[in-house]
């Protein structure tokens, strides 16, 4: 497989207004404006190769959005080399667009007044998309992200699982060759995030189509995703399969557990309780199988206290990277 994209020691730095406090401070600030710098993305590399579909995670201002900017040409770099598909994103941006789809799940991209079908007209004129392609890939789409119901409805009427799917469908409508999707399964539910899932993989496989997919979630990476990149303060911190990262971090385990009454102990090493915001009965137990079984905490947990419910939580993005500063996770 050839290489399609190419990230070298890419660098931004944002500059930030520093806003004094209080009146004194305000009018300070006009005649002496102060400023902070944030390097959002710092010295980061990879390459991917044509057909590859990579999960980019970390925590929140990693800076995985600026990254995916720059890769869609929308933001300069202060510093580094980007090729997509033999471009130069920021620089043949014109050229570039037609090669690429964008989807960020914190904007949409197409336009509140219009259905999402007359939406797609103006996409096709735009792209020069030819009638059969546009009526293949429409046909494929609407069905593949069960559009029928919505498609013609003007999208401010949209849930928003409706409409990201509609946006989702926009940025694939001239069949690009790179798509980056920026946190497409944000604040949906899991039956739509199913459907988002299924279709990014689905594009991906039989279409060969490259893909970046950003999220929190992890399940979005567990269910399309092979090769993850980890990002946290700017630099890269993990490059490798979704499968030795999963090797590591298989032990660690939150229990989540609503109890009938407090106070609520345990006597238990290995393990720690913490609090769920909003609810005093609720709470988290984390630890870690390879100290404590599931089977003895679920015991010591019952033997001692009266729950009324319990479940098993997925290991969070948080727990992976504490592993990785830890050194139980390493690149692979
Ligand atoms: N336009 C901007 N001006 C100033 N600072 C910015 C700008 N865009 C991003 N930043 C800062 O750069 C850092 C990285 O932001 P970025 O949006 O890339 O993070 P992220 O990994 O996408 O986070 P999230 O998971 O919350 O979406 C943050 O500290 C953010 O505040
Ligand atoms: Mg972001």
């Amino acid at each position: 497989m050839e290489t399609i994209i190419n990230v070298n020691n890419l660098c931004k730095t944002f500059k930030i207004h520093k806003r004094g406090t209080g009146f004194k401070g305000a009018v300070k600030n006009i005649f002496h404006p102060t400023y902070e710098y944030k390097k959002a993305v710092n010295e980061v590399s990879f390459s991917i190769k044509e057909g590859e579909m990579v999960g980019f995670i970390g925590p929140n201002g990693a800076g995985k959005s600026t990254t995916v900017k720059m890769l869609s040409g929308i933001l300069y770099p202060d510093s580094g080399d980007i090729t997509v598909a033999g471009y130069i994103p920021h620089k043949q941006r014109k050229e570039y667009v037609a090669n690429i789809g964008v989807v960020f799940g914190q904007k949409s991209q197409i336009s509140w007044d219009l259905s999402p079908l007359d939406s797609y007209e103006v996409i096709k004129h735009i792209y020069k998309i030819p009638d059969k392609k546009y009526k293949e890939n429409l046909e494929r789409f609407s069905e593949l992200l069960d559009m029928g119901k919505f498609i013609n409805q003007p999208v401010r009427q949209l849930s928003l699982g409706q409409r990201m799917r509609a946006d989702i469908a926009a940025a694939l409508l001239h069949s690009p060759k790179i798509v980056f999707f920026d946190e497409p399964t944000i604040g949906i539910d899991v039956v739509g995030k199913d459907k988002i899932r299924k279709f990014i993989k689905t594009l991906n496989q039989t279409d060969n189509i490259t893909m970046i997919f950003t999220t929190h979630d992890m399940q979005d990476i567990e269910k399309t995703c092979e090769r993850l990149i980890i990002i946290d303060d700017g630099k890269k911190l993990y490059d490798g399969s979704l499968e030795n990262v999963k090797k590591g971090y298989v032990s660690s385990r939150i229990i989540e557990a609503e109890f009938e009454s407090l106070p609520i102990t345990l006597d238990l090493p290995h393990t720690e309780i913490t609090d769920v915001e909003n609810n005093a009965m609720k709470k988290l137990i984390s630890f870690n199988t390879d100290e404590v079984s599931v089977n003895e905490l679920m015991t010591a947990l019952m033997s001692t206290h009266n729950i009324k419910d319990v479940s098993i939580r997925e290991p969070e993005i948080d727990a992976i990277i504490r592993d990785i500063y830890e050194g139980k996770i390493v690149m692979n």
